[in-house]
């Protein structure tokens, strides 16, 4: 068990790659804060770690909105909850789009709910990780944010922010004993490729040298790694776990 005792906030984990990060991590001995906007989700996600035999909580967060954010580490304050782990996961998609076609609703909420999401969190986890000089924030970005996303402009652009900011903060934060990671995942089979008409997925699969999309417990299992001191000396690093998929 690597993470045995630490408290560790993920946030969207209600369903998908977060729900899978938060029953990995709480199987490393993490209490797991389930922070997602969706309440009936969140509720699924700890019955689903609880029923595994691991600690998890849920308060529901919107991590677009700053003041939700302050709420949630506020509430963590008062369980004397301070995170060690934090895991920036919450995301959201739209049906592929050319960028001449995007809206400014399209747009702006990839923005918010990854890069300012991302960012809030940071903000707040790195506030309480800096005083007992310790911590670790696995931001989830993808190979979208690599190599870009035809159709896909916003949320290539939300997860490249997402990559430039984990090093940016990655370098201020050594000194404070934070290390600060990216997690670019590939194809992952999940609800947010519901967005994808079945012959773009058909034709996405057909490009991956593995000939599968990945499992949320596979971008999970990368996740534990990173979060645990196996990882140590690993900070400011996008790790990418694709199927092959060369970015
Ligand atoms: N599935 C893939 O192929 C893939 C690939 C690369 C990266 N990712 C990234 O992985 C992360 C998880 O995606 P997923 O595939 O599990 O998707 P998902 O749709 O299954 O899960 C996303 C979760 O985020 C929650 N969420 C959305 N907006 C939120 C907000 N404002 N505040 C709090 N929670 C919010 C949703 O309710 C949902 O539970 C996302 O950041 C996504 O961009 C996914």
């Amino acid at each position: 068990m690597k993470l045995q005792g630490r408290v560790a906030v993920v946030t969207g984990a209600g369903s998908g790659i977060g729900r899978a990060i938060a029953v990995r991590l709480a199987a490393e001995g993490a209490r797991v804060v389930v922070a997602e906007l969706d309440e009936g989700r969140g509720e699924e996600t700890v019955s689903a770690v609880r029923e595994s035999g691991g600690d998890a909580t849920a308060i529901p967060t919107d991590v677009s909105r700053s003041e939700s954010v302050a709420a949630l580490y506020a509430k963590l304050d008062d369980l004397d909850m301070p995170p060690d782990v934090l895991v920036n996961n919450a995301g959201n998609a739209s049906p592929p789009t050319p960028v001449h076609e995007t809206t400014d609703e399209a747009w702006n909420s990839k923005l918010r709910v990854h890069l300012d999401g991302t960012f809030y969190n940071t903000r707040e986890a790195l506030r309480r990780m800096f005083p007992r000089g310790r911590g670790v924030v696995v931001n989830i970005a993808s190979v979208a944010g690599l190599r870009g996303l035809p159709g896909g402009c916003a949320y290539s652009a939300a997860k490249g922010g997402i990559i430039s900011f984990t090093k940016s903060v990655a370098h201020e934060a050594a000194a404070g004993g934070v290390r600060v990671v990216a997690v670019a995942p590939g194809w992952i089979d999940t609800p947010i490729l519901a967005v994808l008409p079945d012959d773009v997925k058909a034709e996405i699969v057909s490009r991956i040298p593995q000939g599968r999309l990945g499992s949320t417990e596979e971008v999970a299992a990368v996740v534990a790694f990173l979060a645990s001191d196996d990882a140590a000396y690993i900070t400011g690093q996008v790790i990418s776990p694709n199927g092959g998929l060369y970015t």
